[in-house]
């Protein structure tokens, strides 16, 4: 039988996670809060899967049958079965929370997964009433081609749960980490404050936008600069984890700078807006 996971949020990272899932020849279970946000969601993937043939790396068969392994719902009971419930909504803890509500109500004996990058585990885990079934995956954007997934285990977590976290992330192709419950785990920790740090130099003026990418691109062999690479992740998101990351520790290095905040305050979230330090055609 195949095995089923059900995903819910069918924004950037959740249709990544998805197809990541449907790649290896899992059935998913996609849920949004309305049929507009999943058909949105929908278009995202195919777009994904669309550039990704076009490449040449993936192939119109493999394409029809990971979209047959697809169902779009905004029924929680339709996640009935699932090995795993992986929550990807916004970075909102009372958002997760409710999610993982109605999540344990209505999805059986799954665990019960979340990307969040960078609210606590332990603090999200109380939403549910079996803690033991509660976890961290969180996967890095663009998910279908990212192979590390930090395995976050709070204080109530089982090994069991674990265990299957590890097991689900193996089978997607991918590289399972575990990280203990921090804020900003390991990845956001370290790349906040240098995301963060680059907007700053360039409220200064110490360099252009492209200046400061073309340094860290080539000077430290990264694929893209950290201009570039806030815009791809998302302006907002970028905000989101750092308020959550400075709220929690009050560390100065996590606070937002304040040329994001009037970014995202004026729309320009970036890549998926169209704007954000770069301009982008659609
Ligand atoms: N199946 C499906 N989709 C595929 C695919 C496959 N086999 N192969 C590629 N794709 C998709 C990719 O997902 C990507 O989609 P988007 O349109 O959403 O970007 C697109 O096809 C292009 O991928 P390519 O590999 O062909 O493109 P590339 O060689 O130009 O590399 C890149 C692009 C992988 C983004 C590279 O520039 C890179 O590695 N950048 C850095 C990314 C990074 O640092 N990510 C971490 C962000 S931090 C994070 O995610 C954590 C957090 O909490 C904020």
């Amino acid at each position: 039988m195949v095995e089923k996971i059900t995903v819910i949020g069918p924004g950037t990272m959740g249709t990544g996670i998805a197809q990541a899932f449907l790649a290896a020849g899992f059935q998913v279970v996609l849920i949004g809060r309305s049929e507009e946000s999943l058909q949105k969601g929908l278009g995202i993937i195919k777009s994904r899967m669309d550039k990704a043939r076009e490449k040449g790396k993936l192939s119109q068969e493999e394409i029809d049958s990971a979209l047959n392994n697809l169902k779009l719902s905004t029924n929680y009971d339709d996640g009935k079965g699932s090995s795993a419930v992986i929550e990807a909504v916004s970075e909102i803890t009372d958002t997760k929370k409710a999610v993982f509500k109605l999540a344990e109500e209505h999805i059986g004996n799954a665990i019960l997964a979340t990307n969040t990058s960078s609210i606590p585990i332990n603090e999200l885990s109380e939403a549910v009433n079996d803690k033991s079934r509660f976890i961290g995956m969180h996967f890095f954007n663009p998910v279908p081609v990212m192979k590390p997934v930090e395995v976050i285990v709070g204080s109530s977590t089982s090994k069991n749960t674990e265990q299957i976290a590890i097991q689900l992330i193996s089978k997607c192709g991918k590289v399972p980490v575990t990280v203990n419950d921090y804020p900003g785990f390991v990845a956001n920790s370290i790349l906040m404050p240098m995301l963060n740090e680059a907007i700053i130099l360039l409220e200064k003026g110490v360099s252009t936008k492209e200046g400061i990418d073309t340094i860290i691109k080539l000077g430290l062999n990264h694929p893209m600069g950290p201009l570039e690479l806030a815009d791809y992740i998302g302006l907002d998101v970028c905000k989101d984890i750092m308020e959550s990351i400075y709220d929690e520790t009050k560390d100065l290095k996590f606070k937002p700078a304040g040329m994001l905040v009037k970014l995202v305050s004026e729309g320009k979230f970036g890549r998926k807006s169209g704007e954000g330090f770069y301009k982008y055609s659609k």
